[in-house]
């Protein structure tokens, strides 16, 4: 957006006033959940600090038993993905996994507890599968200290049902492997660097794998007896090829005593070697092989799924907004703005926020903007589980109370150097961060309870009940305000796809000296799933108009995210 004359001296107070450059507008239905998650890793506003299980690459599992999360999740995403067929482009990341943990080829703990550490977070914008990708995206992170940040791409549909078997095990031939990895769309030196990639973390249990690793029985219950795959089972580099080429590997499926489960051995010299020697020398080169192969694996998906751009960061994005309707003809816009960082970096830096009002599509003379005061402190400080993060953001809280007739459409963001005083506009590239004021949950007149009902044999269950007031701006141009409530399809495991649920709601009230009229609906759920995996979808339609607003999540009728 460049702004005109008019707008610049009606809006600046500063000497410099230049708007800045950000390639995405905001919001995007398809990334703006990932992004949140991706990029607000540990720390921020209402994260949920998925990513400290894997913070060190082993995180919360216990080196001494030999658990390492960013093992699992790496492990749980190839297992995931390599029943796929990409000539009749089908499976890939998928999800399918959940329904074939009784397989064989998928023993051991690891992927339960990937899916139990993932599932909560599944919403109708976070697919399993997506999350899955994400859990890989964090474990590499994490294990190479932050060198490897694989790109995300969002979009993935979970499956409904089992796929086919197919993921390689290590009793079977080279043969076998080499078709396998081709199916999955690796040619036969990808199926080495990738096997390679794999096996850089984390080892084999021998309470999953006792014809691998010999389980032998002690006095400690929790040994899992793990033999890792190199020296230096918490880090991703090239030790399993620097190792494997000195021949000082202890990995249990080159040099193991078992010659039949020997398959990480017929892998790597299927070439004569040549293609661990390249690993070997440079482990520069070793990580760049892994990024790409890796990526590949978490972008193989059935044909009719559609991915994203890779998920890139707002420099600065709205959060937590509400629009309350005041009983004395004024509104309330409040929320939260997370700030990148680098654009902080002089103290005292304050962040102002620009209301255009609803009858302007920009700032001008003829429709004057409200203008917060400059916010300088912040409250929260959003980080990487790893170090070289691409960003670390900071977050403003905003309160603007304007006349309900003035309103306000859209706002942009304007951060002041606390040295020099310069400003910089950031307008959602040109086009405002929408306010959505005219379909607002009301969150200061809505409840949410959670009662516990009685069942047999002194069994309960919860049940969570919604009375929502929602406020509808020239409600007279609709004829159907509706709520649409989504739920798991399988709850617990949230996965299957989702129910939807929509209920109309019933006009309340005309709020006085204001043009916004309440509906308000009574909802009820059984509650036996995480509550945030729940955002509903506010739709207003009229003869030639619809309105929505969609994904407001039921926490924001306790504590805002
Ligand atoms: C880790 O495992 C060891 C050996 O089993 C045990 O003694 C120790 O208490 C465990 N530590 C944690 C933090 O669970
Ligand atoms: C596998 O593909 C890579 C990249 O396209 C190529 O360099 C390599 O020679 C191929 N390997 C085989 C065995 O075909
Ligand atoms: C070696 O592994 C194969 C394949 O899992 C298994 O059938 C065999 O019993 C194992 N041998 C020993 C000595 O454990
Ligand atoms: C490692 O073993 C291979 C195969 O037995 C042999 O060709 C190679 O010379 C050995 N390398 C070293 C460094 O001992
Ligand atoms: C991880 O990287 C940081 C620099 O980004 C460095 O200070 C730290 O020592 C590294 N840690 C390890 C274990 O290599
Ligand atoms: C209500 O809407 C009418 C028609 O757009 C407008 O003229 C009037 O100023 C509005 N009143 C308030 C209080 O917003
Ligand atoms: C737009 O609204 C603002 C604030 O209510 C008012 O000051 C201004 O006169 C209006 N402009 C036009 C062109 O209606
Ligand atoms: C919510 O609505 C239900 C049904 O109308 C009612 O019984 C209940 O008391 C309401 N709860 C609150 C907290 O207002
Ligand atoms: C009201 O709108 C919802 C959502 O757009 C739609 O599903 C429903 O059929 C509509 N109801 C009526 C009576 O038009």
């Amino acid at each position: 957006m460049s702004f005109s004359q008019t707008a610049l001296l009606a809006l600046a107070s500063a000497s410099l006033w230049y708007p800045a450059l950000c390639k995405q507008v905001w919001p995007n239905a398809r990334t703006d959940r990932l992004e949140w998650l991706l990029y607000e890793q540990l720390g921020g506003y209402a994260s949920p600090g998925i990513a400290f299980f894997v913070h060190d690459c082993v995180g919360i599992g216990n080196e001494t038993q030999g658990i390492s999360f960013g093992a699992e999740w790496l492990r749980n995403a190839y297992h995931d993905m390599s029943t796929a067929d990409t000539i009749a482009g089908t499976g890939g990341l998928d999800g399918s996994i959940i329904y074939e943990l009784d397989r064989a080829e998928n023993v051991g703990h690891a992927f339960m507890e990937t899916r139990d550490s993932f599932s909560g977070l599944v919403t109708t914008r976070s697919s399993l599968a997506d999350l899955y990708a994400l859990g890989a995206v964090f474990a590499v992170g994490a294990c190479s200290n932050g060198s490897m940040i694989i790109p995300l791409r969002a979009g993935r549909i979970d499956a409904r049902e089992a796929g086919p078997s197919g993921v390689p095990e290590p009793q079977q031939d080279l043969a076998t492997h080499t078709a396998s990895f081709a199916r999955q769309g690796f040619n036969a030196t990808e199926m080495i660097e990738l096997v390679a990639c794999g096996h850089t973390i984390g080892g084999v249990h021998g309470i999953d794998f006792p014809e691998i690793v010999p389980f032998v029985p002690n006095d400690d219950p929790d040994d899992e007896h793990t033999s890792t795959f190199d020296t230096t089972t918490r880090f991703f580099e090239n030790k399993v090829a620097t190792e494997f080429i000195s021949n000082t590997t202890k990995n249990p499926l080159v040099s193991g005593a078992n010659v039949t489960t020997r398959s990480d051995d017929r892998i790597f010299n299927s070439d004569g070697r040549v293609t661990m020697r390249k690993l070997a020398q440079s482990n520069d080169y070793f990580a760049s092989r892994c990024s790409t192969l890796l990526e590949r694996m978490l972008n193989t998906v059935p044909k009719e799924v559609v991915l994203t751009e890779p998920i890139d960061y707002y420099p600065v994005k709205p959060r937590a907004a509400q629009v309350d309707i005041n009983a004395d003809g004024t509104m309330t816009f409040s929320g939260v703005i997370r700030v990148e960082d680098a654009l902080l970096a002089s103290p005292n830096t304050q962040v102002r926020l620009h209301f255009v009002p609803r009858n302007g599509s920009q700032c001008s003379d003829a429709t004057p903007c409200s203008v917060t005061n400059g916010i300088a402190g912040n409250f929260e400080h959003a980080n990487c589980v790893y170090t070289k993060c691409p960003a670390t953001f900071s977050f403003f809280e905003y309160s603007l109370v304007v006349p309900s007739e003035q309103g306000a459409s859209s706002f942009m963001v304007e951060i002041v150097n606390g040295g020099t005083g310069a400003s910089v506009i950031h307008d959602n590239n040109g086009n405002g961060f929408p306010t959505g004021e005219s379909l607002q949950p009301q969150y200061k007149l809505s409840t949410q309870e959670t009662f516990l009902i009685p069942g047999p044999d002194n069994t309960f269950s919860s049940k969570q009940q919604l009375n929502l007031t929602v406020a509808v701006l020239n409600a007279e141009q609709f004829t159907n305000v509706t709520a649409i409530f989504y739920e798991h399809k399988i709850p617990g495991v949230n996965t299957g796809g989702w129910t939807t649920d929509s209920v109309e709601l019933t006009l309340s009230q005309k709020v006085e000296g204001t043009n916004f009229t309440y509906y308000t609906t009574s909802y009820a759920r059984m509650f036996n799933d995480a509550i945030g995996a729940h955002p509903f979808d506010l739709v207003a339609t009229g003869p030639g108009v619809s309105v929505s607003n969609e994904f407001i999540d039921w926490n924001g009728f306790t504590s805002i995210m």
